[in-house]
């Protein structure tokens, strides 16, 4: 049977993971795939969570499968979340979220059940987005088309592209929106683009979804919901993929969350019963561990004030290796300005040099970039700056 079955690729965020890993150099720096290091150059477990863990051994009897929506308490928080603890929205009977594996698989929960809704419906992506977004939701069945998003030029977004484009999309179709800290773009809209962009949803009829994984990485937690939370008070319609990867640096315990937004209470319970059927038929019930901690540090005063302490660190440090390696490469000798890496957000950044240069950071100097210059800065530390600095002036020399 598997005769004539060919290989495929690997995701090439992965790919550098597994080559990185494979590296026996000692000086390697992984600046690859989008995961937080402390300044040790560590991706530690959060205190919060470590603490939640700890009471969660003493209050887990059982390991039952969860409901396929998974912990309602935890449903409750990630709204509160999202949206914030005085949201309208909330209390509207309008809205149902489902707890699903990963930010991942809460994107692809919520494009099978646009899929269901509105088998027609064209998937909109902006130019570039998180390479990821294409198999996972285009193999839900979708056509994707392309909006311009970033100017690689002025490293800034491409306005007029974006909203001519946006435009003219049609009635029905569904844009894919990054709440914030874009991916791999480090590039995140003003709050007037978002308002630009909910008035032309309501003129066309389009649904955006929105991509929440950095969550409180960008400018912080209230900061980084504005365009979700406008979007909730204005649109009828609305899908949010959330996870708490980053934020709770949950990474591997898989916990996220699809929220819909519909125009009416039965609506929201078709919807939530169209994604439980869904659940069903692929991974018939969510993981619980995550989500469990994350239930209990939102719901302890306590810990969700440590968490939130935590992540805000988390949030600083980024910012300020921002600065440092821009501060790091401004000399450089081909003359190139690097000034958008201190004005972006989250963990990422085009550093906009060659592919040349890229391999030669890797394989000279043990320097692990995606080779579209994605840069994680979230892999930068008060030990490692100077010789990335270094190695990245030598290599544009
Ligand atoms: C990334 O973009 O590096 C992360 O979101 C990890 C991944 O799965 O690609």
């Amino acid at each position: 049977m598997f005769e004539t079955l060919p290989a495929v690729g690997m995701d090439p965020i992965l790919a550098l993971m597994a080559a990185f890993r494979a590296d026996s150099r000692d000086q390697k720096i992984d600046l690859g795939v989008g995961v937080y290091q402390n300044d040790s150059g560590r991706t530690p477990v959060m205190a919060s969570v470590k603490e939640a863990e700890a009471k969660l051994m003493e209050l887990e009897l059982t390991k039952a499968y969860q409901g396929i929506a998974g912990d309602p308490d935890y449903n409750k928080h990630m709204m509160a979340l999202l949206f914030g603890p005085r949201h309208r929205i909330l209390n509207s009977g309008r809205i149902k979220s489902i707890q699903a594996p990963g930010g991942s698989g809460s994107l692809r929960v919520g494009a099978e059940v646009v899929k269901r809704a509105s088998p027609n419906a064209k998937l909109w992506l902006g130019t570039p987005t998180w390479p990821n977004h294409v198999p996972l939701l285009g193999s839900a069945g979708f056509e994707i088309e392309q909006y311009p998003y970033y100017n690689p030029t002025t490293h800034q977004i491409n306005a007029d592209g974006m909203m001519e484009t946006l435009r003219q999309v049609p009635a029905g179709d569904i844009v894919l929106l990054h709440a914030c800290c874009h991916n791999p773009t480090g590039t995140d809209l003003t709050n007037e683009q978002w308002d630009q962009i909910a008035d032309l949803a309501l003129e066309r009829s389009f649904i955006p979804f929105i991509d929440a994984a950095y969550q409180g990485l960008g400018d912080g937690l209230d900061e980084d919901g504005y365009g979700m939370r406008m979007m909730a008070e204005r649109l009828p319609e609305l899908i949010i993929a959330s996870s708490c990867s980053k934020n709770f640096g949950l990474y591997r315990e898989r916990t996220g969350s699809v929220t819909f937004i519909t125009e009416n209470s039965e609506q929201a319970e078709i919807v939530a019963s169209q994604a439980m059927a869904v659940a069903r038929q692929t991974y018939s019930m969510p993981p619980a561990h995550g989500a469990l901690l994350v239930s209990l540090i939102l719901g302890d005063e306590q810990l969700r004030a440590n968490w939130e302490a935590e992540l805000e660190e988390v949030r600083l440090r980024i910012k300020s290796m921002r600065i440092l390696l821009t501060d790091g490469i401004k000399g450089n000798p081909a003359g190139f300005d690097f000034g958008h890496i201190e004005r972006q957000k989250g963990m990422f950044s085009f550093l906009g040099i060659t592919a040349p240069q890229i391999d030669r950071l890797r394989d000279e100097f043990g320097i692990y970039i995606v080779s579209s210059t994605r840069v994680n800065l979230a892999g930068i530390n008060s030990g490692n700056i100077g010789y990335i600095s270094d190695s990245m002036n030598r290599v544009l020399s």
